[in-house]
């Protein structure tokens, strides 16, 4: 008797395998998110949005949060390579771990659109040798960056503001590992000597894209140089945000004292703009992201190949 169960038993997991297995077409497609962090003003904006329209389009979706750690991120993709998702789509929370993460999902034949931190920008040469179902869905951060010292270079006194003669600035830096950092970092300041502006870096430090740190920064960076500061140039609005409290703490106004750009275009700050508090922003632009990579994953579940980068423009955003 007992026998027979544990054959019954037996068929019938074999049965239920074979129903999970032959689950085909008109099934939703399964995808599997992993965010860096849900603590990201941008970030927010956009996971939000890439649920959103995911689900507009039937597909069953599980959104994680890595926590800002990439051995807890590598968890969570196993885990969603265990349960079988039919595609991923991952910002990763460190670019360098790609290496390490297209093997894994090669491996497991799940193709997986990266998102937001890109890999291999200094040597393009790397993705020829990744396999064909990883693709990279992104902004090109050079415009950001030149978009923002071009925002600092139209001002009729070219960002001058003290009338010195240079411009002399403080730099927000977010996550130096990523790209999106370093290049806004580099660019912004290229617009301006591209336009034969004279720079002088007073202070440039690390805030990892967080509010709370650009504030500290830039309450430090105005203690130390006063008046001598021209712009504070941010990675990013939400360290932009907090730049903003430490300027109005100093007795300092955006516009008439001081510059401060940010990138991101978060409501808010587009509301600061139009209220003349921030001197401009770049619109990094989440629904366009989003969107897009939410097609290349349901186009490549469906076995499409994707092409290997999809670009979506910066927008310059000034009153
Ligand atoms: C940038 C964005 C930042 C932050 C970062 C996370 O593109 O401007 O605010 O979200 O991505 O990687």
């Amino acid at each position: 008797m007992k026998k027979f169960l544990v054959l019954v038993l037996a068929a019938l997991m074999v049965a239920g395998l074979a129903v999970t297995v032959q689950a085909g077409e008109g099934d939703p497609i399964k995808v599997g998110v992993c965010i860096y962090k849900f603590d990201d003003n941008f970030m927010t904006l956009y996971r939000q949005e890439l649920q959103t329209y995911l689900e507009s389009k039937g597909a069953v979706v599980t959104v994680v949060d890595g926590k800002g750690d990439q051995a807890e991120q590598t968890n969570q993709i196993n885990s969603f390579i265990a349960e079988g998702v039919d595609v991923l789509i991952v910002n990763l929370v460190q670019s360098s771990a790609a290496d390490a993460i297209i093997p894994l999902v090669q491996a497991a034949n799940i193709p997986t659109v990266l998102i937001n931190r890109e890999p291999f920008v200094d040597d393009p040469s790397q993705w020829d040798k990744v396999w064909d179902k990883v693709c990279y869905v992104g902004a090109d951060a050079r415009q950001s960056g030149t978009f923002q010292g071009q925002i600092i270079a139209d001002l009729p006194d070219k960002g001058d503001v003290n009338g010195n003669g240079v411009v002399d600035y403080v730099m927000i830096i977010g996550d130096p590992e990523n790209v999106d950092a370093q290049y806004r970092t580099e660019f912004s300041i290229k617009a301006l000597t591209d336009a034969g502006i004279t720079v002088n870096e007073l202070f440039a430090q690390r805030g990892d894209w967080d509010q709370a740190k650009g504030q500290e920064l830039a309450a430090t960076a105005l203690a130390q140089f006063g008046d001598q500061v021209d712009v504070i140039f941010c990675n990013n609005d939400g360290m932009a945000l907090g730049a903003l409290q430490s300027i109005k703490a100093a007795g300092r106004t955006v516009g008439k004292d001081i510059y401060l750009v940010g990138v991101d275009a978060l409501p808010e700050v587009v509301q600061l703009v139009e209220a003349d508090e921030f001197t401009g922003t770049v619109l990094n632009d989440h629904v366009g992201q989003s969107h897009k990579a939410a097609d290349v994953a349901l186009e490549v579940a469906g076995g499409t190949t994707p092409e290997r980068i999809y670009t979506v423009d910066y927008v310059k955003v000034t009153k």
